[in-house]
């Protein structure tokens, strides 16, 4: 990029940069644990979660000795729960092996569970103020339009775009970096036009002079999504409900959950799930189904409340304690509801 584009830039951000909470002391932990919260996360979901997660754990060290269902319950909700527990990993190699001090140098970062080139580029420019580029979609993105970039964000691409920024980078690097962002999220704008009257790069950008903005950057083929029907069990005991850890390994690996089985039951098929492993009910209702999407799956939950007339498994617990297991949003509005006829 060309200098008077960086200078450009540069005052873009101290006019109009967003004021957020990982800006105002971006101590290295501080930007570790916004950008990792930052994955595939919106700017405004992530910020109640930041301060509820520092109030608790304000610092490495006390990360390290937190339980890892402590941690996962702060993330409740956030999603993608291997950042959480890959962070409290880190946290402990970072407390044994570095002395609770974060590294500042790329190998080291990216040698920690769930630090990535980006995650480390970020924390290296933005902590450290190193000369290094967090390539994201936003920056692919304005890259593409201002070059014209006829391949998608695929790797030797992504090297060109890299090798762009870092022509003249600034040695207020994480600025920089974060100046980008910005222009990303707030002028660059992804779908619909962007606004470019607004665009510190409007005089130099390849696209805009030749209006073709929006065929840039060049998409990749869309992944089709795998779709699994799931139905959800209630069985409630006198104000009791059975609540299940989940395998240490796999999708939302170490949750709660409700027990559940991959297949769309009918009502009839649930009764006889039911009398063929001996389980007495008083009651069977429906409730109503629901979708949750994932990157790459989605679940059709359908769900049936059902009153049993014994305890028939170690895993019930009280439906007042529900709110302190780490529950997946996924089952979140199960919780809900059994926390409301429980009343
Ligand atoms: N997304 C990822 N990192 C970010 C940051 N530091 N500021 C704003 N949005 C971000």
């Amino acid at each position: 990029m060309k200098k008077e584009d960086v200078n450009s830039l540069l005052s873009f951000y101290q006019e109009r940069g967003r004021e957020l909470p990982w800006r105002s002391d971006p101590t290295p932990y501080h930007v570790y644990l916004s950008e990792i919260m930052l994955q595939q996360t919106r700017v405004e979901a992530v910020k109640p979660y930041y301060f509820r997660f520092l109030s608790s754990f304000p610092s490495i060290a006390s990360l390290s000795s937190a339980s890892e269902e402590e941690v996962l319950k702060l993330w409740e909700g956030l999603g993608y729960y291997s950042r959480a527990r890959n962070l409290h990993k880190a946290s402990k190699i970072i407390q044994e092996k570095y002395g609770g001090i974060i590294p500042s140098e790329e190998k080291e970062l990216c040698s920690l569970p769930g630090i990535g080139t980006y995650t480390s580029h970020a924390i290296l420019s933005i902590a450290y103020q190193k000369p290094y580029i967090a390539l994201d979609g936003n920056l692919f993105r304005i890259y593409a339009r201002l070059t014209q970039e006829e391949s998608p964000f695929e790797e030797k691409a992504k090297k060109r775009a890299e090798d762009f920024y870092l022509e003249n980078i600034p040695s207020r690097a994480g600025d920089y970096n974060q100046a980008l962002m910005d222009l990303g999220e707030l002028v660059c704008l992804p779908n619909g036009a962007p606004l470019c009257e607004k665009c510190p790069f409007s005089s130099s950008c390849l696209s805009h002079q030749n209006s073709c903005e929006q065929s840039y950057p060049k998409q990749l083929p869309k992944k089709e999504k795998r779709e699994v029907s799931l139905t959800v069990f209630l069985f409630i005991y006198q104000g009791e409900v059975i609540l299940k850890k989940r395998e240490e390994k796999g999708l939302l690996a170490s949750l709660y959950e409700f027990p559940n089985i991959e297949q769309e039951l009918s009502l009839d098929e649930v009764k006889s799930l039911l009398e063929k492993n001996n389980i007495p009910y008083s009651s069977i209702q429906k409730e109503k189904n629901k979708r949750h999407v994932f990157t790459h799956l989605i679940w059709n939950m359908s769900c049936y409340r059902i009153e049993v007339k014994k305890k028939f498994s170690s895993s019930f617990r009280k439906i007042s304690t529900l709110a302190s297991y780490p529950l997946p949003t996924a089952f979140l509005s199960y919780r809900t509801l059994l926390e409301k006829n429980d009343r």
